[in-house]
C-alpha cells in the first residue's frame, strides 16, 4: 500500500508530535511553517519567561528531559533546546518546510451536511484530497501541495492579536505614544525591548501570565523612577507554588480521586451520584488550596482575592503561576507597579482614562497583553467559507475529542484546546489520531459526534463559565476516553491505590 501524505501544518510541540507519530505508523507527513525555526512559541518570547507548569508534566512521554536540567521549571531556553533535541531525536527536521506559510487550503471532494459518517463514509482516508497551498516567505513564491489528509497544528497564543475594540475616538488613534501587543514584545530581541519601555511610562493592560511577565520586566527596568501600571478586569487566582500547605498540587487535581469529585461529561449514573455526595470535599479541596495562596500572596490588601472559587480558574486554565509573590507585591507597595482594576478604559492624548472612576494613567507605552484570538487563524486558513464557519459557528470550536470536526473531512486539528500541560495533551491527541489512520478504530456517526461535543460544552459551562471557549480539559478522563478508543487500558498504574490516589502524567502513557 502507497504512504498516505499528510500535511502538518505548524512545527510548534504540536506538529512535532503529530509528524512524528506519523512517520511511527508509517505515514509520509510534510510539515510547514512560517518561522525559520521549531518551537512554536518558544521558538521566542520574553526574556524572563520559563515553563509555568512543572516540567515532569511538560515532557515528552518517551523522551524524558534531560538530567542538566535541574529546575522544576526550566527557562524557555532550556525549554526550546529539549524540544530541539526531540526533534533531531526522532529525526522530524528533513521533514519540515521552513518560511512556509500555508496560505490556505481547499479540499477537493465533496462534503455534505446530509452525511451521516465523517467523509461520508466514517474511512479517514478517501480518494479525495487536499490542497494546501504555501507561500516561501523568502522567494514569495507559491506551491500547491495535494495530500490525503491535513492536521492544523496552528496554536492558539501566537500570531493573531486580540486587541480590544474601542469607540471611535477612544481608540488608539490619538494617542501620542506608542501601542503594542504582547506578541510584537515577545518578538524584540532582549536588548531592544528592555531599551522600548525604557525611561517611560509603561501601562500593561491585561493582568494574565503575559502581563504579569511584562509588567515585572518593565518595573525592573524602569523601577520607582518610571512606575509600570497594570490594567486589568477580572481578579484571578495567583499560584506562589505548586505545593499547597506542602502538598503538591498534582495530589490534589491530577489523580483519578479528585477526578471522581467532578461531575464530568458521560458518565454513568453511579459515578455522578458520587460525584455530588462528594461535592462538600471538592469545594473544601478548592478553599484549602484558596487559603494557601491568601497566605503567600497578599491578594486579600490589595482588593484582589477572586470572588470566584479556585477550581473555576484551574478548570479554565486562568491561574498564572507567579513565583516570589512577596517581591511582585514589594513592587507594588514601593509604587513602581501600579494596579488599576477598571472593566473599561478608553486613550486620550498622553495616557489612557478608566471608565468605572474617570482617573487616568499617564503612559508613553502601552503594551496590551490581552491574549490571542487562536479561532481566526483557524478560521482563516480555510479556502471554503462552509468549513471555516463551521469552525466558528458557535462560541467554542466544536472537535470530537478536541481533535475532530465531525463536519470537516480529512482533516484533524491539534493543539488547540488547553490543558494544564499542553505538550502532554498534545502527545495524546497525536496518538489518537494516528491510530484512527491507521484504522484501529472508528469513528461514531456525526450525530453521536455532535451529541458528545454538546456534553462537554454543557460541562465545560458549568466547569468554566465565560471562559469555557478555551475549552480547557481535566486530563485523566479525557486521556481515558482516548484510551478506550485506541484499545489501551486507561488505568495506567498497578494496583487500585496507585490508580486512584498518585497523580497521572505523560510518563503513564509510555507503554501499550
Ligand atoms: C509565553 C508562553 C508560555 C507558555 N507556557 C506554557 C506552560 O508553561 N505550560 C503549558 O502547558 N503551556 C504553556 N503555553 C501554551 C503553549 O502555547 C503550549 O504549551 C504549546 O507550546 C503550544 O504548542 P503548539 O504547537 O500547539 O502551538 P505553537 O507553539 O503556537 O506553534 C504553532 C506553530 O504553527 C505555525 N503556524 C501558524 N499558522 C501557520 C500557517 N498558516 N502556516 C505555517 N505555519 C503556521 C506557527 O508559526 C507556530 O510555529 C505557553 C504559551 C505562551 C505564549
Ligand atoms: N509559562 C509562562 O510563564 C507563560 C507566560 C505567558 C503566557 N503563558 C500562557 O500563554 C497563554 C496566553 O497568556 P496571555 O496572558 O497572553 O493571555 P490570556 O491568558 O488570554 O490573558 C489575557 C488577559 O487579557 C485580558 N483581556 C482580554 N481581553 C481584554 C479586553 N478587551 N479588555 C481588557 N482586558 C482584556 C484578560 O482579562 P480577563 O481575565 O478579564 O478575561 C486577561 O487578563 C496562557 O495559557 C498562559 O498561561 C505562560
Amino acid at each position: 500500500m502507497d504512504k498516505k501524505q499528510v500535511a502538518i501544518v505548524g512545527a510548534g510541540v504540536s506538529g512535532l508530535l503529530a509528524c512524528k507519530y506519523c512517520l511511527s505508523k508509517g505515514f509520509k507527513p510534510i510539515v510547514f511553517d512560517t518561522e525559520p525555526d521549531i518551537g512554536g512559541v518558544w521558538a521566542k518570547t520574553i526574556k524572563t519567561t520559563r515553563l509555568q507548569t512543572p516540567k515532569a508534566l511538560y515532557q515528552f512521554s518517551d523522551f524524558p528531559w534531560p538530567t542538566s536540567v535541574t529546575d522544576d521549571f526550566p527557562t524557555h531556553q532550556q525549554i526550546l533546546d529539549y524540544i530541539r533535541a526531540y526533534a533531531t531525536r526522532f529525526d522530524l527536521i528533513p521533514h519540515i518546510r521552513f518560511l512556509s506559510r500555508v496560505k490556505g487550503i481547499s479540499y477537493d471532494g465533496p462534503s455534505s451536511d446530509t452525511w451521516s459518517l465523517w467523509n461520508g463514509t466514517g474511512e479517514p482516508f478517501t480518494e479525495c484530497k487536499w490542497n494546501v497551498t504555501v507561500e516561501n516567505t523568502q522567494t514569495a513564491t507559491t506551491q500547491v501541495y495535494t495530500v490525503d489528509f491535513v492536521i492544523l497544528c496552528l496554536g492558539r497564543f501566537k500570531d493573531v492579536p486580540n486587541i480590544p475594540e474601542f469607540p471611535v475616538g477612544k481608540g488608539p488613534e490619538d494617542f501620542k505614544g506608542q501601542v503594542i501587543h504582547s506578541m510584537e514584545y515577545a518578538a524584540m530581541d532582549d536588548n531592544a525591548a528592555a531599551e522600548f519601555v525604557k525611561g517611560k511610562k509603561v501601562v500593561v493592560v491585561g493582568f494574565g501570565k503575559t502581563g504579569l511577565d511584562i509588567a515585572r520586566e518593565c518595573s525592573s527596568i524602569n523601577g520607582l523612577e518610571q512606575p509600570t501600571s497594570i490594567v486589568y478586569r477580572r481578579d484571578h487566582w495567583k499560584l506562589p507554588d505548586w505545593a499547597p500547605w506542602g502538598i503538591p498540587l498534582p495530589l490534589l487535581y491530577l489523580n483519578r480521586f479528585s477526578h471522581l469529585l467532578v461531575h464530568k461529561p458521560s458518565e454513568g449514573f453511579l459515578l455522578s451520584v458520587l460525584a455530588t455526595v462528594l461535592s462538600p470535599l471538592r469545594w473544601g479541596v478548592s478553599k484549602f488550596v484558596e487559603s494557601h495562596i491568601k497566605r503567600k500572596v497578599p491578594l486579600a490588601k490589595f482588593n484582589m482575592v477572586p470572588q470566584h472559587s479556585l477550581s473555576k480558574d484551574a478548570r479554565s486554565c486562568m491561574i498564572s503561576y507567579m513565583p516570589n509573590p512577596n517581591d511582585f507585591f514589594d513592587e507594588v507597595e514601593k509604587g513602581s507597579i501600579k494596579l488599576k482594576k477598571s472593566q473599561t478604559f478608553s486613550f486620550y492624548d498622553t495616557g489612557i482614562l478608566m471608565e468605572d472612576d474617570n482617573t487616568t494613567i499617564e503612559a508613553e507605552v502601552v503594551i496590551f497583553a490581552t491574549g490571542f484570538k487562536g479561532v481566526k487563524k483557524l478560521e482563516d486558513i480555510f479556502e471554503s467559507s462552509t468549513f471555516g464557519q463551521s469552525i466558528a459557528s458557535s462560541p467554542r470550536v466544536p472537535l470530537y475529542r478536541e481533535c475532530i470536526h465531525p463536519r470537516i473531512p480529512q482533516l484533524a486539528i491539534i493543539g488547540f484546546s488547553e490543558s494544564f500541560s499542553n505538550l502532554y495533551i498534545s502527545e495524546m491527541r497525536s496518538k489518537w489520531l494516528v491510530a484512527l489512520l491507521e484504522g484501529a478504530f472508528e469513528l461514531p456517526s456525526i450525530n453521536e459526534m455532535q451529541k458528545d461535543i454538546m456534553k462537554w460544552d454543557e460541562y465545560m459551562k458549568q466547569s468554566a463559565g465565560e471562559y469555557h471557549c478555551r475549552s480547557a480539559i481535566g486530563e485523566i478522563w479525557y486521556n481515558d476516553q482516548l484510551c478506550k478508543d485506541m484499545g489501551m487500558d486507561p488505568m495506567r498504574k498497578n494496583g487500585l491505590l496507585a490508580n486512584l490516589f498518585e497523580p497521572y502524567g505523560p510518563m503513564d502513557y509510555t507503554r501499550k
